[in-house]
């Protein structure tokens, strides 16, 4: 695809040239030979704090996703399992729950898309297997406290509780230090948004070894690639790099709410790597303009809870005025037309 691509929350000013560098450094055997998990994982636990044996290391978060979902409910033969999905959700939720046979229970949000934790933990039964929370929320940026993150889990003690932290480093409170207290959580994490790695897939599930042991049950044993793993030791060390991509992103939602107010949209305050936006409808004259102007962004009006909306990407602030500027124009075009 060419153009301006704000339809997947991707780093679009690319990865640190350390990674680059990383990688270019790499000898033939490095690609010849299955790689050793052994150090990256360490290095990746330390990061974040906690013991290795508390990590594992996933080809991006989204195969995370599904092998929490394998080894929880597919693996376990646990057929008649509900699957909790607040929504409006990120798309691999229900994916995953369908891959395993399970029940989706989708919760809709609250008013300006609050986290519903009262819904929630009424949907909660002796069938819950997987409860997927995701803060920073995609595609709504808002958060989930910590506090309503550990109700769910302390209501759900018989259920794993995937708290998806894609885009916690942008926004939000981790609810890493609050990992030992909560046996039944996996934190997933992801190292294509801030960081910029997309393109290599790598993420990691952090929890209690006890939780995580039926997942790594399912999963592949070389499920990562070398490159990947270089990528992340070198992404990791470059802090200078993520936190300069934290300051676009901040100054990109700016611009996209003094767009909207000027433009008289509704939008969500967010805290990720992009905002939801409501165009009204028809949104498809907007999208095909956008298009023209060689910008996709996300289409999330097909959603029952997200109509007239769109989702854009906030990551340099250059692509995010562009973005901006060419949504002015369509939306000029759509009222001429
Ligand atoms: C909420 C959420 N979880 C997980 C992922 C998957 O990330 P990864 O690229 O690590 O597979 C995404 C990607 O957009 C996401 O938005």
């Amino acid at each position: 695809m060419t153009g301006l691509r704000l339809h997947m929350n991707e780093n679009t000013g690319g990865c640190s040239p350390r990674v680059v560098e990383a990688i270019r450094g790499m000898q033939a055997t490095d690609l010849a030979l299955y790689p050793e998990y052994g150090p990256y994982t360490e290095a990746c636990a330390q990061h974040f704090g906690v013991r290795p044996e508390w990590v594992v290391l996933t080809n991006g978060l989204d195969e995370g996703v599904l092998l929490t979902a394998l080894g929880h409910i597919a693996r376990e033969r646990a057929f008649d399992a509900e699957v909790i999905i607040p929504v409006p959700a990120f798309d691999s939720y229900p994916w995953a729950t369908a891959a395993v046979g399970a029940t989706p229970v989708r919760v809709p949000a609250g008013d300006d898309f609050a986290f519903p934790v009262a819904a929630v933990l009424e949907a909660i039964t002796r069938r819950t297997r997987l409860v997927f929370l995701n803060t920073p929320n995609n595609p709504t940026g808002r958060l989930i406290a910590r506090e309503d993150l550990a109700r769910v889990a302390e209501a759900a003690p018989h259920a794993a509780v995937l708290v998806d932290e894609t885009y916690i480093e942008i926004g939000g409170t981790s609810f890493l230090p609050d990992l030992p207290r909560h046996p039944n959580v996996i934190v997933g994490r992801s190292f294509s948004k801030v960081y910029g790695l997309a393109g290599l897939r790598i993420g990691c599930l952090i929890g209690h070894p006890d939780i995580l042991q039926p997942v790594r049950a399912v999963t592949p044993l070389k499920n990562v690639n070398h490159v990947a793993l270089v990528a992340m030791l070198a992404a990791l060390d470059d802090k200078a790099f993520s936190s300069q991509y934290i300051s676009e992103v901040r100054a990109s939602r700016q611009i996209v709410y003094a767009t909207c107010s000027r433009l008289g949209l509704r939008y969500w305050p967010s805290e990720g790597n992009f905002v939801l936006l409501d165009v009204g409808d028809p949104v498809r004259p907007v999208l095909d303009a956008l298009q023209a102007a060689g910008l996709t962004v996300r289409d999330r009006s097909t959603d029952p809870y997200s109509p007239g909306c769109l989702r854009v990407t906030t990551g340099l602030t250059t692509h995010t005025q562009a973005a901006m500027d060419a949504l002015e124009a369509a939306l000029a075009g759509r009222q001429s037309s």
